[in-house]
């Protein structure tokens, strides 16, 4: 049989429907996000725990960019994903809540909200190693800049609410090809897209690991072309299109698509 996770890949093989006419995921409580889902390879996936800090630091880094010293902080405190928490337990109204404290509060506290938004999904074996992690959070830099170009505050404060960026992905090299990676993004977009999410986003260096194209592609996103960038006129209701720095390459994906 295998596990869910075994299932959804063997069926993204074949040529029929990814899945029946009215089939729904079971939706994600704060409960099930802490305990975890069965993943592959008898592995768990579940939010990250403090003690976890330095394995899931170092294993980030493999994914090519040294993680903000606030991003073992914050696993440590136990702030990521507790806003997103709220919106799981109740409706991803409640967001709008949090939005008006923040920006109210002021100083920094659309950045702290930013962790509370953020995501840090594990992947564990069975003796309870991190063998891959994924982080995901609202693109504070990208927001902030449109800001500065003249985007109205209000709508660059809504997108906190709807666009997530996929900040960092990696799977040890020893766990690699078992279907990790994929069921990491998998529960990221389920989390993201039930707490009202519109939008899943990231960029890659297309000159490492043989290019991660193919890899996203598979996973239901689009590649946006070399010198492209990912149209988000939609979003905040003004041509906004976002490039990727140097010779990085986006990667996106709608909820409506999914
Ligand atoms: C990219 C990475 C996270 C993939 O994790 P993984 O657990 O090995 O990936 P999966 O086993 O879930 O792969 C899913 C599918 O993508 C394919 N795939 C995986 N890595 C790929 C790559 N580098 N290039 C092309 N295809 C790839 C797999 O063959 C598999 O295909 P299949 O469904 O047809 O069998 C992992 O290779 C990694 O940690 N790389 C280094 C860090 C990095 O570059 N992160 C991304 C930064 S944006």
């Amino acid at each position: 049989m295998g596990t869910i996770e075994d299932m959804a890949k063997r069926r993204s093989k074949t040529k029929g429907p990814r899945k029946p006419a009215g089939w729904l995921p079971q939706r994600v409580t704060p409960q099930r996000l802490r305990d975890g889902w069965v993943g592959p390879s008898k592995t768990t996936i579940r939010l990250v725990r403090p003690a976890e800090a330095d394995a899931v630091v170092d294993l980030l880094r493999l994914a090519g960019e040294e993680p903000e010293p606030t991003v073992a902080t914050s696993i440590r405190a136990e702030q990521i994903a507790t806003v997103l928490g709220r919106a799981l337990d109740q409706t991803p109204r409640v967001l709008v809540e949090d939005l008006k404290t923040a920006v109210r509060n002021g100083g920094g506290s659309l950045l702290e909200l930013s962790v509370g938004l953020g995501l840090l999904l594990v992947s564990v074996d069975d003796d309870g190693a991190v063998i891959g992690a994924l982080l995901a959070h609202p693109p504070v830099g990208f927001l902030t800049q449109l800001e500065e170009r003249g985007v109205p505050t209000g709508r660059t404060l809504a997108a906190y609410l709807a666009v997530a960026k996929v900040k960092a992905l990696a799977v040890t090299p020893s766990a690699r090809g078992k279907g990790i990676g994929a069921a990491l993004l998998r529960r990221c977009g389920q989390v993201y897209w039930q707490c009202g999410y519109h939008l899943l986003f990231g960029q890659f260096d297309p000159a490492k690991d043989g290019g991660l194209a193919d890899f996203y592609s598979k996973q239901g996103f689009t590649v946006a072309p070399k010198d492209g960038g990912i149209d988000m006129e939609v979003i905040f209701g003004l041509p906004v299109t976002l490039h990727t720095e140097g010779k990085e390459q986006a990667f996106y994906r709608w909820r409506h698509n999914t």
